[in-house]
C-alpha cells in the first residue's frame, strides 16, 4: 500500500488525507447502481455573480428549500464522466474539457451561472483525489463522475434561482448494460422536440424523466431500451434513452445529427473520429426508420453505455436482427475507445488528462 498523499482544499483549509489502497468491496460485481464514496465536491454562487471557491466535503445528503429552482422548475443540468485506473497505477480521465464545455452551453441555454472549465476540471481532479480508493482495479470498471449544476435558491414565480449549486460527486461502476440490446422503437411518445430551441441538445436534468413510461413498456415487453423518433415527423431516428445511435451499411457510418434535439454525446464525438482513423466513411445526418432496418449493423454509444451492439429493433410489427459479438465494427471500436481511456492504446490525440495526487 503507497503512503497517503494530501489534498489542501476542505472548507477550513485544512488537508484531507487520501488513502491509496482501494475499498473494501467486490469489485467483480459492479454494476451501474450508487456506491456512495468518502467525498464530493461543492461549490455556490449567487445569481449574477461567478463561482469562486468550492471545497471537497463528506459525501452525503444536501440541504435544500421545498421552493429551490431545481425542485420547481427543473432548473438544473447534469453532467456524466469517468475515471480509469490504468496498469501502472494511473488515474486517467476521458476529455472533462468536452464536459466542461457541455455544462457551460446548458448553463447559458437555461440562464444558469456556470463555472469556468478550469474550475469545472480542477474540481474533477479533486473529486478524482480525494476518492481515489473508490477508483476500480484495472479491468474491473470506472469511477463514474457526476456533475450537477441546478437551481438551489428559494423562489415562488417562475424566474431563473437566486442560488447555484455546482456538485460533484461519484461512484465505481462496471457496465451500464448487460449484453447487445433490443430496442423498441417508440412511436407516440416523444423525448424532445425536434429542431433547435428545444432542449433535446443539453443535458438538462428535464430530459430524462420523460422517457420512464416508454422504457418500463418496453421493458415490461422483453426488451431492454427504448429508441425513440423525431417529433416532427415520426419517421427518424433520434436517441435510446440514454445513448446516441449509430447504423453501418457497408462502409458507411450514419448518425443523427446534432440539429438541437440529439444530446452532444462526447464517447459519440470519439467514436466518429476514431472511425474515421479506420477507414470508415461516417455521416451525421437524418437517418429514416426504413434505412436502420436496412442496416447491417447498429451500435448505442455513450459515457455510460460506451460501445453497445444493437442485437435487434422492432419498429410496430418488424423485427430486425443485426449483427452482434467479436467481429462487428461496433466490438472493434469500443476496443479502441476503452484501450486509449485505460491508457492501453497510444493516445493520439490528447484525449485523456493524467489525474496524479496532488493538483
Ligand atoms: C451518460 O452516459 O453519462 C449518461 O448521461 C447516461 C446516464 C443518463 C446514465
Amino acid at each position: 500500500m503507497s503512503p497517503p498523499s494530501m489534498l489542501g482544499n476542505r472548507k477550513d483549509g485544512s488537508e484531507i488525507a487520501v488513502a491509496e489502497n482501494y475499498a473494501d468491496i467486490n469489485w467483480d460485481e459492479l454494476g451501474f447502481s450508487l456506491v456512495p464514496t468518502d467525498y464530493m465536491y461543492v461549490m455556490k454562487c449567487a445569481k449574477g455573480d461567478k463561482f469562486s471557491q468550492g471545497s471537497i466535503v463528506p459525501f452525503g445528503n444536501i440541504e435544500i428549500s421545498p421552493s429551490a429552482g431545481i425542485l420547481n422548475y427543473g432548473q438544473g443540468l447534469f453532467e456524466g464522466l469517468k475515471a480509469h485506473r490504468t496498469e501502472d497505477g494511473h488515474v486517467l480521465l476521458f476529455r472533462p474539457d468536452e464536459n466542461a464545455q457541455r455544462m457551460k452551453r446548458g448553463a447559458d441555454r437555461l440562464c444558469m451561472p456556470s463555472p469556468s472549465p478550469g474550475q469545472f476540471v480542477n474540481a474533477v481532479k479533486q473529486i478524482v483525489i480525494a476518492n481515489k480508493r473508490w477508483v476500480p482495479p484495472p479491468g474491473k470498471g470506472s469511477l463514474y463522475i457526476r456533475p450537477l449544476l441546478i437551481g438551489t435558491g428559494a423562489l415562488l414565480g417562475v424566474a431563473p434561482a437566486p442560488e447555484y449549486t455546482f456538485l460533484i460527486y461519484c461512484s465505481p461502476v462496471g457496465s451500464y448494460q448487460k449484453g447487445a440490446l433490443n430496442l423498441k422503437v417508440e412511436d407516440k411518445l416523444y423525448r424532445a422536440i425536434s429542431g433547435c430551441g428545444g432542449t433535446g441538445g443539453i443535458k438538462s436534468v428535464t430530459n430524462y424523466a420523460p422517457v420512464y413510461t416508454a422504457m418500463a413498456d418496453a421493458k415490461a415487453n422483453g426488451f431492454s431500451d427504448v429508441l425513440f423518433l423525431d417529433s416532427a415527423t415520426g419517421k427518424h431516428i433520434e436517441e435510446a434513452s440514454a445513448c446516441n445511435v449509430f447504423v453501418l451499411k457497408d462502409n458507411a457510418i450514419s448518425t443523427p445529427a446534432i440539429d438541437g434535439t440529439i444530446l452532444p454525446g462526447i464517447t459519440r464525438k470519439s467514436i466518429i473520429d476514431i472511425a474515421i482513423d479506420l477507414g470508415y466513411q461516417v455521416m451525421e445526418r437524418s437517418v429514416s426508420v426504413e434505412e436502420m432496418l436496412g442496416a447491417d449493423e447498429m451500435f448505442c454509444t455513450g459515457t455510460a453505455v460506451v460501445v453497445n451492439s444493437v442485437a435487434s429493433v422492432t419498429y410496430k410489427e418488424t423485427r430486425v436482427d443485426y449483427k452482434t459479438g467479436p467481429a462487428t465494427l461496433s466490438s472493434k471500436l469500443r476496443k479502441t475507445l476503452v484501450g486509449i481511456q485505460t491508457g492501453c492504446l497510444e493516445d493520439k490525440k490528447s484525449w485523456t488528462v493524467r489525474v496524479d495526487s496532488t493538483i
